[in-house]
């Protein structure tokens, strides 16, 4: 496995919102982490990338123990990250947001499947369009485009993505869709958080489910269409 989460338990407060939380992702999977509002997906994501220490369980990387690293060392140890709120610099342009994202500031030269701006611009052109814009004046497509790749520069075995398609307009929603599909066609694992099943249940080849604070179900897409009462009961309303 390349990401194999364990059992994690993550606190607010006195609010114990993740309990025995465990998942995880092989080379080359494209996976999904479904489930109403508030269960917990985001914070899975931020205890697995170090923004909230769980009080335990374990999260390993490439057999690399970096439960409760501080998100930099995460990074470095090869997981990209794309929060909720996209995070654009909003007075920086395209290629210096972009530029943001190189680990430690060096783009590696000796890795042949290193992400330079360069290949973003030929895998994005939509993005290249737009290279001198600044961030604030990107539409929000551009602007989730734009993390997402900025998530590449770093050259990540593994990005997670939280709720990449939110907002959107629905020819962007295809967009964003069909980039995620492309990045990981190129060899680079994800997991995501998506509200919108369509686009879930299109791109994913297993799937996570939360209930309230744990996990409800995990199979392929075909085993959560088999189980009707699984998908009335966690996602949809
Ligand atoms: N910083 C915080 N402080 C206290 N409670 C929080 C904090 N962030 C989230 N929570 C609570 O923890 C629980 C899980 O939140 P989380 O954001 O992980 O859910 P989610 O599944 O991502 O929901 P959504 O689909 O709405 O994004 C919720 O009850 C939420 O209110
Ligand atoms: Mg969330």
């Amino acid at each position: 496995m390349l990401l194999d989460v364990k059992d994690l338990n993550t606190y607010y407060g006195a609010s114990h919102v993740l309990q025995d939380m465990s998942l995880a992702v092989d080379e080359g999977e494209l996976i999904a982490l479904l489930g109403r509002n508030g269960m917990g997906k985001s914070t899975t994501l931020k205890s697995i990338m170090g923004l909230v220490k769980p009080k335990s369980g374990t999260v390993m990387y490439k057999d690399q123990n970096v439960t409760g690293y501080p998100p930099y060392k995460v990074a470095r140890a090869g997981i990209g990250y794309v929060p909720e709120e996209r995070r654009i610099f909003p007075n920086l342009s395209v290629v210096d947001n972009l530029a943001m994202g190189i680990k430690g500031g060096k783009i590696d030269k000796g890795n042949p499947n290193a992400w330079t701006v360069q290949r973003i611009f030929e895998q994005f052109p939509a993005l290249k369009a737009r290279r001198g814009q600044k961030g604030a004046l990107l539409s929000g497509g551009e602007q989730q485009m734009l993390s997402i790749s900025r998530s590449l520069m770093g050259s990540p075995e593994l990005i997670m993505v939280d709720e990449p398609t939110e907002g959107l307009a629905p020819f962007l929603v295809k967009e964003v869709r069909d980039m995620l599909e492309d990045i990981n066609k190129t060899g680079v694992s994800i997991l995501f958080v998506e509200h919108n099943l369509k686009v879930a249940m299109s791109l994913a080849h297993r799937i996570y489910l939360m209930g309230k604070a744990h996990l409800a179900f995990t199979g392929t897409v075909e085993e959560l269409n088999a189980h009707p009462d699984i998908r009335a009961k966690y996602l949809e309303v």
